[in-house]
């Protein structure tokens, strides 16, 4: 592997404290950090054709168009002085030289799916290293391997995939849209998590530039680090350049259905009793639940919808015969079920109607964006009817369609998959990990602290029923409500470690070793990153 050719300029030991210029070149003029960019960028395509400034007008398309969460699509939230737009590695090393040496923060970006926003806001001036030119997949069918960059999306992987074999997937997130890069660094699942695990499970090689500016793969990067950026979370060890995966094997025909019971419709028993089998089923089998609130209740009143989402690695012969013998009560009929490949499964879970085009795979823009606050829970007894009853009832108070829970059991492979394998810790003991979202696309920013507030009371109230002393949370569903977050340019282990016991467990203890070996000076940061040990 090809080496950084250039050294960093000797840093100043105090990195504590922002307001402390990292080193002895404070911004003077914007020139100065396009200077070092140029000069340092080698004889690549030349890089000032790929940075934005506030003066260029496309700025803005190039800044909102993976913004997803439209909360932070205002004119109020803060903008990058630059967003660089890197082709090369060499850009990439320049962009973190050149921030270091310039004191402005990085934020890196991939699919910008991050739930707070934070691979494109900061509170001090920053600059976006957006990895979107980052987009080659190759795929070795024989190998049964890949080499994806971190721009690239989930949908365009799995494209590029079937494109080589039908019977060849991947187990990364249901959306297609989100960006490998920020996914794969704090987990990633999808439809084939209890057959496979998650995307970051199937990472076998990467390809990493560190705070030094040094490409590294797998060996020289070394096993600890290689450990760390498989579920540490983005954003916090380096830029991911790519990632070399394990692609996995899945039948030619597999099996989909949706089925939608509500409360009339016996939907309280139903979803306890998912409760009891979801985990247990074969691994072939993926029965998700989403809940929501729905008017169509006897003359138009309130009821709970619960939809059985679900995919079966097999043909629906099979299937009628796993539902009947393990969840009779569901009453799958083969009406129910439709037949398709694998990869048509990854439109249909994208929730696109049957017979659109695999392309819409490949549509960076497909997905609808909303306002939106989610949460995360994991579930390790199941909650009794009248909790459910109690969930209902508060489901009633927040806005028709606005509440939702999406339920994905673990069980299977993800019960195999020890602890510290990697940093995703929520392992065996989990039946389930619940999704809480309050998502609207009417009302604006106007209405956001009525929504947040609800969700809010809504996650308190569910604290009895869901995993305590941690309370565990996915990091890839990023939430700065639950503990307190980085103040940028100070770091506090004790602080950090109350949402790095939340998402990483006993696992935060050796992110944080490993952060100190590599990022002593703790470039890589936001308000959860992994925080070094402080001197
Ligand atoms: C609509 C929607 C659907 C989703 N569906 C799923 C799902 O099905 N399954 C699931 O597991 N998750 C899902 N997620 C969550 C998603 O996995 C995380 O938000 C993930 O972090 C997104 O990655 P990204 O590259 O798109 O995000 P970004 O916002 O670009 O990045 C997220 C974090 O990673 C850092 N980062 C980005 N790129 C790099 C890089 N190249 N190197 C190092 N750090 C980097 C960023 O700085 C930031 O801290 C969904 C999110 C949304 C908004
Ligand atoms: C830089 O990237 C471009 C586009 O991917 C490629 O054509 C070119 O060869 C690269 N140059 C170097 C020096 O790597
Ligand atoms: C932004 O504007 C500057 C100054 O006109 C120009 O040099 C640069 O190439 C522009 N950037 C892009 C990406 O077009
Ligand atoms: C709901 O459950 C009751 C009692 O178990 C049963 O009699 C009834 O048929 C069920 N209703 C539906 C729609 O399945
Ligand atoms: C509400 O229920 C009706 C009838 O089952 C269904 O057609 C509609 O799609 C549901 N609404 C939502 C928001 O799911
Ligand atoms: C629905 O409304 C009709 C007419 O008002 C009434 O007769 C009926 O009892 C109502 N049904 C229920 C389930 O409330
Ligand atoms: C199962 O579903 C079929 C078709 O919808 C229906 O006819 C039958 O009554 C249901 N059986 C039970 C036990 O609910
Ligand atoms: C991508 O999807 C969006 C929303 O469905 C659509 O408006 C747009 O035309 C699509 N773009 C392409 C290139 O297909
Ligand atoms: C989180 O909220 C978004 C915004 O609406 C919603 O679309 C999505 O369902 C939630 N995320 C995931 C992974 O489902």
């Amino acid at each position: 592997m090809k080496m950084a050719n250039f050294t960093l300029h000797h840093l100043l030991p105090c990195l504590l404290f922002f307001a402390a210029p990292l080193v002895a070149f404070p911004a003077s003029t914007p020139d100065d950090f396009l200077q070092c960019l140029s000069l340092h960028s080698g004889n690549a395509f030349a890089i000032s054709k790929l940075v934005y400034t506030p003066m260029n007008s496309s700025y803005s398309s190039v800044l909102d168009i993976t913004i997803q969460n439209l909360r932070f699509l205002t004119p109020f939230a803060p903008k990058p002085i630059y967003i660089v737009t890197p082709l090369n590695v060499s850009h990439v090393q320049a962009a973190i030289l050149c921030s270091r040496r310039y004191g402005l923060q990085m934020r890196t970006r991939s699919g910008g799916h991050d739930y707070e926003g934070l691979s494109y806001l900061s509170e001090v001036p920053f600059v976006i290293l957006d990895m979107v030119n980052f987009r080659l997949i190759s795929v070795d069918a024989e190998d049964k391997t890949a080499w994806v960059q971190s721009g690239a999306t989930a949908g365009e992987l799995y494209y590029r995939i079937a494109e080589k074999s039908k019977t060849l997937g991947f187990p990364a997130g249901l959306c297609p849209t989100v960006g490998v890069g920020g996914h794969f660094s704090g987990g990633g699942y999808g439809t084939l998590l209890r057959k496979y695990g998650l995307a970051a499970d199937n990472v076998i090689d990467a390809q990493l530039v560190d705070a030094q500016g040094r490409l590294l793969d797998r060996e020289s990067m070394g096993e600890d680090l290689f450990w760390a950026i498989r579920g540490g979370g983005g954003g916090s060890f380096g830029v991911v350049v790519s990632w070399k995966v394990k692609v996995v094997p899945v039948p030619s025909i597999v099996t989909v259905f949706t089925i939608l019971r509500t409360l009339e419709q016996n939907a309280t028993k139903l979803v306890h009793q998912w409760q009891l089998v979801a985990n247990k089923l074969p691994n072939d089998l993926l029965i998700r639940l989403i809940l929501q609130s729905n008017n169509s209740g006897p003359n138009g009143t309130r009821t709970m919808q619960a939809s059985f989402n679900t995919l079966y690695l097999g043909g629906v012969d099979s299937l009628l015969e796993v539902t009947r013998s393990s969840f009779p009560e569901l009453n799958v009929t083969r009406q129910d079920c439709t037949e398709m490949s694998w990869i048509e499964s990854a439109v249909y879970f994208a929730g696109f109607p049957k017979g659109t085009p695999l392309e819409i795979l490949l549509n960076r823009s497909s997905n609808t964006k909303t306002f939106f606050k989610n949460k995360s829970d994991y579930v390790r007894e199941p909650i009794p009817e009248s909790g459910l009853e109690g969930m209902w009832e508060r489901f009633f108070e927040e806005d028709e369609g606005v509440a939702q829970m999406i339920w994905n059991p673990y069980g299977g492979k993800m019960a195999e998959i020890p602890e510290s394998a990697i940093p995703f810790p929520h392992r065996a003991g989990v039946l389930y990990k619940i999704q809480h979202i309050t998502a609207w696309t009417t009302g604006g920013n106007e209405v956001a602290p009525k929504h947040v507030s609800w969700i809010r009371s809504f996650y308190s109230y569910m604290a009895q029923y869901v995993s305590k002393l941690p309370r565990e949370a996915y990091i890839n569903y990023r939430d700065l409500d639950i503990g307190m977050n980085n103040v940028i340019g100070s770091t506090s282990y004790k602080q950090a470690s109350v949402w790095g016991k939340k998402y990483f467990k006993k696992n935060f203890d050796r992110l944080v070793r490993v952060k100190t070996v590599v990022d002593p000076e703790n470039f890589f940061r936001h308000e959860q990153s992994i925080p070094p040990f402080s001197s």
